[in-house]
């Protein structure tokens, strides 16, 4: 049988740990791109399936090198997943020209420039592509102007590519969680002045099931969209929040 390969971008923490090892364990080779070399090269050491590419990955030369590592290293690319991503709290005012470019690029350009790399070896294997938005991508939050433009950005990109590419047999979804437990979720609340424990009651309060997502539950969604099973879902905007945005 013939092994999948998946691409995934800021692998070193977070979700996409939680991801690269969800796929890993469930069959895939695995591309882990990561900005910290120490962290991404012991996420490899967990499985062997992972292989590593180390660097930031904010223009297009820099996802096109990433590719090329990938299909040199597997020869084929059966799931991208767009997770790379950075939090930036500010409403209009306090949003720098630097900030907003800056938020813009990482959580949107970098989905984009991957994407488009990644249609020619989608098309052979009849992939998916997975955006790693935000249900703050679905409603707006409070104190994150660019960061809610750029994941409402990425959902529609998502849209827009599932209907370019179905007939390719190409399938393009976005995951949109509320707060999940990872170090994102703890630098925005050290940005309030929260420390850990007061960041995690707090986000465990707001949510309707009484807890935060993890990156495990997120990782799972992943892998059943990657999958045949989910042949029939395309260009869908999925939250995954306990039902926050409802
Ligand atoms: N944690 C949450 O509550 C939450 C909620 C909704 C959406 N998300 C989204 O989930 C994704 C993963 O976030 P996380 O919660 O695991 O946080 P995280 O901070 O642990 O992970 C983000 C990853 O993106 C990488 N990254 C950032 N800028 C990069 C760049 N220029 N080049 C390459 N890599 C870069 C970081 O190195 C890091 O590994 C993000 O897109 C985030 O917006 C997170």
């Amino acid at each position: 049988m013939t092994t999948k390969v998946a691409l995934i971008t800021g692998a070193s923490s977070g979700i996409g740990t939680a991801v690269a090892l969800k796929l890993a364990n469930n069959g895939y080779s695995v591309m882990a791109a990561g900005r910290n070399a120490e962290r991404t090269k012991a996420l490899a050491s967990q499985h062997k399936a992972i292989r590593t590419w180390t660097g930031d990955l904010v223009t297009s030369t820099s996802c096109a090198d990433l590719m090329a590592a990938c299909i040199e290293a597997f020869g084929r690319l059966d799931v991208l997943v767009n997770n790379a991503g950075i939090y930036t709290a500010a409403d209009a005012e306090q949003t720098s020209d630097e900030l907003w470019s800056r938020t813009i690029a990482v959580n949107l350009g970098t989905s984009f420039y991957l994407s488009r790399e990644a249609i020619p070896h989608l098309r052979k294997t009849h992939g998916a592509i997975l955006n790693i938005a935000s249900d703050w991508g679905l409603v707006g939050g409070k104190q994150a102007v660019a960061y809610c433009a750029s994941k409402g950005g990425l959902v529609l990109m998502t849209k827009a590519m599932a209907l370019d590419h179905a007939h390719e047999y190409i399938r393009v979804n976005a995951i949109c969680p509320g707060d999940v437990e990872t170090p994102m979720l703890y630098s925005e609340g050290a940005a309030r002045g929260l420390d850990r424990a007061d960041a995690m009651r707090e986000a465990d309060a707001a949510s309707p099931t009484g807890r935060v997502t993890t990156a495990d539950e997120v990782a799972s969604l992943v892998l059943y969209l990657a999958s045949d099973d989910a042949a029939q879902v395309n260009g869908a905007a999925i939250p995954i929040d306990g039902g926050n945005s409802a």
